[in-house]
């Protein structure tokens, strides 16, 4: 997840860009760019790390009398960008803007090109040059091949050749005073001043300068210029919009107008998902994980994975156990790495171990991973983080693509992970002959439906999770009851009420619960049921009728139309039917929100608990 922010206007644009560039600063980033329109030609510079250094190469370009700073009169269209790494590693080549083969024609992107590796191949037969390994850069080859005098036109007819999830801008030497948008599902929103227009990712972006924002839609192209913008749709017919106004102040736009960081990314997950399936299911029946550079006879030979992570990483990986299990039939061994480090395991070579870990820095993680390695297993990272040191000290590696992950609590980084984790086990099942083809064919049709069911969850259980919220949030003890892949979302969702609530909770195995954690229960302990559709059900739906049996209140979250397990409990969320695999996926958000509406009942931070870090790097 990238940040975007363009300007054309009646004022010199560089300190503009930058200060937008400031304002995304809190989606993180691990370089930046600028390119502005100078005399007829575009000044462009980009930069490794923080925006210190951004601003070091704009005065060292000065200083040699040329760049982004020097245009006189001052350049008054620009565009800017702080990248988050998720195709191509974190360099300055691969940083944007990117150009075309004239230079005449820049772009910013944020989000991914599916269809990249078939563009740039076709491009690359047409004579086009890059300059980069990223997904973005085809799109400024492609509005060069379609460029015809207009911009508007080109970046509207390159729209309808990109496949993916993505918003860019783009502008053209010839055309100063003019920059082009185009948004598929990632956010895109013009900022109107007086005789001066923005065009970002995020309000933030522009804030400081004007309070009237017009959204862009999905499917629109957007042109702006000092005196306005104008929308179409994607075919070109005219679309009005007026301008609202936006009285948040800066701390509230960062979030993107939620009260939390922890809310904005909890709405962030069906892009999460989206972003970390989107090229690497390209058809409809299998799944390309070309990217990860362990061989297909390596993994069809593998004789066993041990899965080693902490915190929710490590429930990412208990949910990926079940599924590749199922669906490959390799055997799983699951560890904390915190324990796998000191027991002195048993590895070897026919191993495969994985690393989860979002930031790709927590100290135990590493250090379980380096063990692995040492005693000859190969190692695969799954992390968020480009150029994170699990990226360095594995043999392979599988991004999430999440998009920085601001609140301590981690959320959308999990079902990224979980989405991953059915990727590897789907690509293993059809590397060893395990599933039918027709079973691998759903799958992929069901995982590809997974960000629009993730937004209707949440939509659905929004409501329940705070008035349920509001009648428990004083009870001293909560307890978490699943079966199977049930058991996992148990272990999350207490794990997220512990850490955001500090209320003590605990998650069990619903079939152990009459070997002790039953002496618990009395009528004031509410009892977290995961009842969704899965071969467990009735037995899970028994356990529930045990727990009522002793008077304490039950909460089930249960699969959309399950009649049956909506009438066994006090209450109950229901989530989208999908299949009983992926359910986890869905089944975590009401929990997410459970908790996250439990800890602002009792008033306190969940961006920022007690005595949590988000990276815990010490040993
Ligand atoms: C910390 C965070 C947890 C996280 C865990 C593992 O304890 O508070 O939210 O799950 O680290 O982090 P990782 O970056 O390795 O996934």
């Amino acid at each position: 997840m990238c940040g975007i922010v363009g300007y054309v206007g009646g004022r010199p644009c560089l300190d503009l860009l930058v200060a937008g560039l400031e304002k995304l600063e809190y989606r993180g980033y691990d370089s930046a760019g600028i390119s502005v329109i100078d005399n007829g030609q575009i000044e462009n510079v980009r930069a490794v790390g923080n925006l210190e250094n951004l601003r070091a190469a704009v005065a060292e370009q000065a200083d040699e009398g040329g760049g982004v700073a020097v245009a006189a009169p001052a350049a008054t269209t620009g565009v800017a960008h702080t990248r988050w790494a998720t195709h191509g590693r974190v360099t300055e080549e691969n940083a944007h803007p990117h150009g075309d083969c004239t230079d005449r024609i820049h772009i910013v992107l944020n989000g991914i090109v599916e269809n990249h590796a078939e563009l740039r191949r076709e491009l690359a037969e047409q004579g086009h040059h890059f300059s980069s390994e990223t997904d973005a850069e085809i799109v400024s080859h492609l509005i060069e091949r379609n460029y015809d005098g207009d911009l508007t036109d080109a970046v509207r007819r390159s729209f309808g050749e990109l496949r993916g999830h993505y918003a860019f801008v783009a502008m053209h030497a010839d055309e100063p005073g003019r920059l082009v948008g185009a948004r598929k599902e990632c956010p895109l929103v013009a900022g109107v001043g007086e005789g001066e227009t923005f065009l970002a990712s995020a309000i933030p972006a522009f804030l400081a300068e004007t309070r009237e924002a017009v959204a862009i839609e999905n499917d629109e192209i957007v042109t702006i210029g000092a005196g306005g913008i104008s929308i179409t749709d994607s075919k070109g017919n005219p679309v009005e919009r007026a301008a609202e106004e936006i009285s948040w102040d800066e701390a509230a736009a960062e979030k993107g107008g939620y009260e939390t960081f922890m809310l904005k990314e909890i709405h962030e997950q069906a892009d999460a998902v989206a972003e970390t399936i989107a090229d690497r299911l390209p058809s409809d029946d299998g799944v390309d994980l070309s990217e990860v550079e362990l061989d297909d006879d390596y993994l069809r030979g593998i004789q066993r994975i041990v899965i080693v992570a902490c915190g929710t990483s490590y429930h990412a990986g208990l949910v990926g156990r079940y599924a590749i299990e199922e669906w490959a039939r390799v055997p799983i061994e699951m560890d904390i790495a915190s324990e796998y480090r000191y027991r002195n395991p048993v590895i070897s070579e026919h191993d495969l171990v994985i690393g989860i870990t979002q930031s790709g820095e927590t100290a135990d993680t590493l250090a379980a991973m380096r063990l692995a390695r040492e005693n000859g297993a190969k190692v695969l990272a799954i992390t968020n983080v480009m150029g994170s040191q699990a990226t360095r000290d594995s043999d392979a590696v599988l991004y999430t693509r999440a998009g920085p992950e601001v609140s301590v609590a981690a959320t959308k980084t999990f079902v990224a992970q979980v989405a991953s984790m059915y990727l590897l086990g789907l690509r293993l099942a059809e590397l060893r002959g395990t599933l039918p083809p027709e079973r691998i064919a759903a799958l992929v049709a069901e995982l590809k439906s997974i960000p629009s069911k993730i937004e209707t969850t949440l939509a659905v259980s929004e409501a329940p999770a705070r008035e349920i919220a509001a009648a428990q949030a004083e009870h001293d003890f909560f307890l978490y009851l699943g079966r199977h892949i049930g058991l996992p979302v148990c272990l999350e969702g207490a794990l997220k009420l512990k850490e955001i609530s500090y209320i003590p909770t605990d998650a069990y195995a619903a079939g152990e619960m009459k070997h002790g954690p039953i002496a618990l229960l009395d009528e004031s302990t509410p009892v977290i049921c995961i009842a969704t559709d899965s071969p467990v059900l009735e037995k899970v739906l028994s356990n529930v009728e045990e727990v009522r049996a002793r008077g304490a209140e039950t909460i089930a979250i249960v699969t959309e139309g399950e009649e049956k397990a909506a009438q066994v409990a006090d209450a109950t969320i229901e989530v989208a039917r999908t299949d009983w695999i992926l359910q986890p996926i869905v089944a975590i958000l009401p929990l997410q929100l459970l908790a996250y509406e439990i800890a602002r009942a009792r008033d306190l931070n969940v961006d920022q608990p007690r005595n949590l870090a988000k990276t815990v790097t010490v040993e």
